[in-house]
């Protein structure tokens, strides 16, 4: 599940930590880098490993929206929903997104390529309307600007 040595460094930062909890973050996101999100036996291994409920950990990983629950795609995009970028017409933009892409919030492309996915603010505010896809944020959106950045990731992977 884990990479050895991450699972290693993992546990040693927990027996050094005075409050183990402090790293959940931190331990869910190294399950989501190694399969790509947090499975349920992912959860009850980083709930042992840092001596919590797995109730706990599951509220942790529902309130962060980073932490993926489900299978994703090999990209994912947030849109933010926070206030200024919904002033700023992030509405429209996220339904411009789903027609282009044939998906709704929530949902995964066919060819697995994709993910979309509502976001809370992403610090863009003076740029927005925001995005993030994977770990790169896009300010000042428009449709031609959401064409010109899903372009370059549809070049950049073979189908
Ligand atoms: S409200 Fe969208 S980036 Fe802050």
């Amino acid at each position: 599940m884990l990479p050895e040595q991450i699972r290693a460094e993992l546990e040693i930062r927990i027996a050094e930590a005075d409050h183990p909890q402090e790293l959940a973050v931190d331990v869910m996101l190294a399950f989501q880098e190694a399969a790509g999100y947090l499975s349920e036996r992912a959860l009850e291994t980083a709930a042992a490993m840092l001596k919590m409920h797995s109730l706990e950990i599951e509220e942790i990983a529902t309130f962060y929206t980073f932490i993926y629950r489900e299978p994703v795609g090999r990209n994912v995009i947030h849109v933010c929903d926070s206030v200024i970028c919904w002033l700023d017409g992030s509405e429209s933009l996220m339904d411009y997104i789903c027609r282009k892409l044939g998906i709704a919030p929530g949902q995964t492309t066919a060819d697995g390529k994709f993910t979309l996915l509502p976001a809370c603010c992403l610090g863009y505010c003076d740029r927005s309307p925001a995005m993030m896809i994977n770990r790169k944020v896009y300010g000042h959106l428009s449709r031609d600007r959401i064409d010109d950045i899903l372009a370059r990731f549809e070049r950049e992977e073979p189908a």
